[in-house]
């Protein structure tokens, strides 16, 4: 048996790039689940649909396809958007439709449906407290919102992504946690049986070490 590993945290805290690394050097599956309220967000942006009407945006998904591929590549109804989701504007709208209640519902369905066969790092912000629950390994990462907004501006830059600022991606991301902690529907939160790890001063290789440590009990019984 394969186990699953959660990974929540505020945003720009490292979690994707983390779980993919993890997930290469165990052979697991990473799923970002936050570039699925990203493409729920380009797709209402893209077809003029309001990012405040509940009931639209859960239409809408009805006839929505979102996959994720183990490449980490993100296919909407069939089209590439693995840039396109990326941009400061849809990080708002993501922010913005990930509020409403019945939009996780069908989101966070789709994602259980996923993590059954086991073996799935899956990295968002609801994932050991609502998704999975019961995932072997749960990781609560953060980092200060300087350090933060300094890696995104990097990304940015390598990318080719439009960006602004560092200070303002600063502020943009300060904005965003206290929205993400503060909404009424899963709201961010560490999990009670998470362990917390600040990465602020924290390489990526030791921040994969250290989870792969805590999730190495657990693979030795998998054996
Ligand atoms: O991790 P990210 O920045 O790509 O997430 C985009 C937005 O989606 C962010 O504002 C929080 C939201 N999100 C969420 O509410 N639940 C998740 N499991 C993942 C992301």
């Amino acid at each position: 048996m394969k186990i699953n590993i959660a990974i929540d945290g505020p945003s720009a805290a490292g979690k994707s790039t983390i779980a993919k690394r993890l997930g290469n050097r165990l052979g697991y599956v990473h799923l970002d689940t936050g570039a699925m309220y990203r493409s729920t967000a380009l797709k209402c942006v893209n077809s003029g649909i309001s990012l405040d009407d509940e009931d639209a945006v859960c239409e809408m998904l009805k006839n929505t396809e979102i996959t994720l591929t183990p490449e980490g590549k993100v296919y909407l109804d069939g089209q590439d958007v693995s840039d396109a989701i990326r941009t400061d504007e849809i990080s708002m709208a993501a922010s913005k439709v990930s509020a409403h209640k019945n939009v996780r519902r069908d989101l966070v369905a789709r994602q259980q449906e996923m993590a059954k066969a086991k073996g799935f790092i899956m990295d968002g912000r609801d994932i050991g407290t609502v998704v999975l629950k019961d995932a072997e390994v749960k990781i609560y990462m953060t980092a200060s919102a300087e350090a933060r907004a300094l890696r995104r501006y990097r990304q940015n830059i390598e990318k080719g992504i439009p960006t602004t600022d560092v200070e303002t991606i600063a502020e943009e991301i300060r904005q965003r946690d206290y929205d993400d902690m503060h909404r009424e529907n899963s709201p961010l939160r560490k999990a009670d049986d998470a362990t917390e790890v600040d990465t602020s001063d924290m390489t990526i290789e030791e921040v994969v070490e250290r989870i792969y440590q805590l999730a190495e009990p657990f693979l030795k019984k998998e054996a």
